[in-house]
């Protein structure tokens, strides 16, 4: 199992000091979520934080928009250094599919994230077009939320389907084992890592799985 701990439940204050930490622990990507106050209620971080985290540590950043407008934020993040970049299939208005190619012209690897409400469907015309899908387990907007369960026949479902199956929301030492049974690759992690006694311990538990 992958484990890209997510630095939102981090205190950003000791973010240095952090990241060589989930780097010993063996985290293998960084989670960093992108909230433009609009797409969800919260402003987080953008591309000067990934930039000094590109410098900071050589683990693939893996960069989650929850933003209205994705096409303004792609090129910064992705010279900046981020390494996957989701979008969310909830865009509608949007051409899915061109920005997704936009995001491969950088040389990243696309993702699509898919909230709790949406269906399979919202993404199953452009599984061709990208590599990673993020199904979301909660709704989008803050870490420290319940495990959906209804995320885990999404996550079957995508089983032979993309080359990364990415779990976001609530994982803990239980709902870790409900997403690696129905096929995860990946989880992300924010307050279950930051919030454990021993973070290290934390991961490693989830990559045993
Ligand atoms: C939620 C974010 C998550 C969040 C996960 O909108 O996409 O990445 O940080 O935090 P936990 O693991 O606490 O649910
Ligand atoms: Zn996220």
């Amino acid at each position: 199992m992958k484990v890209a701990p997510s630095i939102l439940s981090a205190n950003w204050l000791n973010l240095a000091k952090t990241v060589n930490m989930l780097e010993d622990a063996g985290a293998d990507w960084l989670h960093i979520d992108v909230m433009d106050g609009h797409f969800v209620p919260d402003i987080t971080m953008g591309s000067q934080m990934v930039s000094n985290l590109a410098q900071a540590t050589l683990l693939p950043l893996d960069v989650h928009l929850m933003v209205d407008n994705p096409e303004h934020f792609i090129e910064p993040l992705a010279i900046a250094g981020a390494k996957h970049i989701y979008i969310h299939c909830e865009l509608t208005n949007k051409d899915i599919k061109s920005l997704l190619q936009y995001i491969h012209s950088f040389g990243c690897k696309a993702g699509l994230a898919i909230n709790p409400e949406s269906p399979v469907a919202a993404t199953t015309p452009f599984l061709d077009h990208f590599e990673n899908i993020l199904v979301m387990s909660v709704n989008p907007g803050k870490s420290g939320q319940k495990f959906m369960p209804e995320a885990l026949n999404k996550i079957s479902f995508f089983c032979d389907k993309v080359e990364e199956i990415v779990v976001d929301g609530g994982i803990n030492n239980y709902t870790s084992t409900l997403a690696a049974d129905a096929g995860a690759s990946a989880l992300v992690s924010g307050s279950y890592i930051f919030n454990h006694s021993n973070p290290a311990t934390a991961i490693q538990q989830l990559k045993s799985l």
